[in-house]
């Protein structure tokens, strides 16, 4: 895990004005929103006996701990100690930790580091995902693995042939060659132009956007350190896959993506791209759950690399240029209270 980042790390359809719990980091946050409609995020533990303030809730943009009732500002200050008598001072420790929000691209991003924000890699731009002309669903997955193996999955050409041969891969499996590509190295990121060629996939999305049996289409991945992914398929029409893959813990990953498309954009089809993607969510999440070791190597020679992993070495690069740089995190394991995504119950 990586500091000095800006981590997208929940949906900004979810942050309302009631308080909602976000792991991230081997930590829990808290956000809501205030009466602005701004995003507050703070450290979920309340200061004097640890309790969640997600469980308690808002009043006047302040957050209320639900076991003794303490109340907190949107800048972590204690103001009110229920139990207190009055003119019995709030002890000057009485605070919580905030950390620095934005909201883009349908995501609430979260800056954790030591270094301040202006001076670390800022949020990349996806003027693309802006158009309002697009549809957007949102699917969310859980995965019982590090989030460097989910980031690479997500840029990596070559197992769709084999992985998906039962979904959007199952036109490549008679021909999973891939043309050779180049890397195009964008600052705290990387993107990789494909021109592939392959038989139509089966099902209803490529019935509804081709005609022809055999076809051409044009993907560009891109990753954005630490943890972002999109993809852009041209096919006539624009399909968008943006995921986020949040690191909860060393065991888990949350992967939120936002499905951008410019077809079918009426609200019944939803349904059936959120179900599609879901399938191939698993498809993916049961191999990658496998994979050993479970963090993505830092030295380069651990694997094997053939030309189509050309997009995930550079990610590995990038990944151990950020360690160089002294930003990794060492796992706490005292800090979480998840072990192999399964909470537990002390
Ligand atoms: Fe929050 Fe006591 S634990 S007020
Ligand atoms: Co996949």
């Amino acid at each position: 895990m990586l500091k000095n980042f800006w981590y997208a790390c929940e949906f900004s359809s979810a942050i309302t004005n009631k308080p909602k719990q976000v792991p991230l980091l081997n930590q829990q946050f808290v956000l809501y929103r205030n009466s602005q409609g701004e995003v507050v995020a703070l450290l979920d533990r309340c200061p004097h006996r640890g309790a969640a303030l997600s469980n308690g809730w808002v009043e006047n943009d302040c957050i209320r701990c639900p076991y003794h009732g303490w109340k907190f500002t949107t800048d972590g200050t204690c103001i009110e100690i229920p139990a207190n008598q009055p003119g019995v001072p709030i002890p000057k420790k009485a605070r919580i930790d905030t950390y620095p929000v934005q909201e883009k691209y349908g995501f609430v991003w979260l800056f954790w580091g030591d270094l301040p924000p202006e001076e670390c890699p800022p949020l990349p731009s996806f003027p693309e995902v802006t158009d309002s002309a697009l549809r957007s669903v949102e699917i969310e997955s859980t995965c019982n693995a590090h989030y460097t193996r989910l980031l690479e999955n997500s840029i990596d050409p070559g197992h769709s042939a084999f992985v998906h041969a039962h979904s959007f891969g199952s036109g490549m499996n008679q021909e999973p060659r891939l043309p050779d590509y180049k890397v195009r190295l964008e600052g705290w990121g990387a993107s990789a132009l494909l021109n592939l060629k392959q038989h139509k996939p089966r099902g209803f999305f490529w019935k509804f956007t081709h005609s022809k049996d055999y076809l051409e289409i044009k993907t560009t991945n891109t990753f954005y350190m630490p943890n972002l992914a999109i993809a852009y398929i041209g096919i006539p029409t624009k399909l968008i896959l943006f995921v986020a893959h949040v690191p909860v813990d060393e065991q888990t990953t949350i992967s939120k993506f936002i499905q951008f498309r410019s077809f079918l954009t009426q609200p019944w089809a939803d349904g059936i791209f959120h179900k599609q993607s879901l399938k191939v969510c698993l498809e993916d999440k049961q191999v990658i759950e496998s994979q050993r070791p479970r963090v993505v190597p830092d030295d380069l020679t651990a694997e094997l690399h053939v030309p189509s992993d050309a997009l995930s070495i550079t990610y590995r690069q990038l990944r151990r240029k950020c360690l160089d740089m002294g930003w990794g995190l060492t796992p706490d394991i005292s800090l979480s209270d998840h072990t192999n995504g399964v909470r537990i119950q002390v």
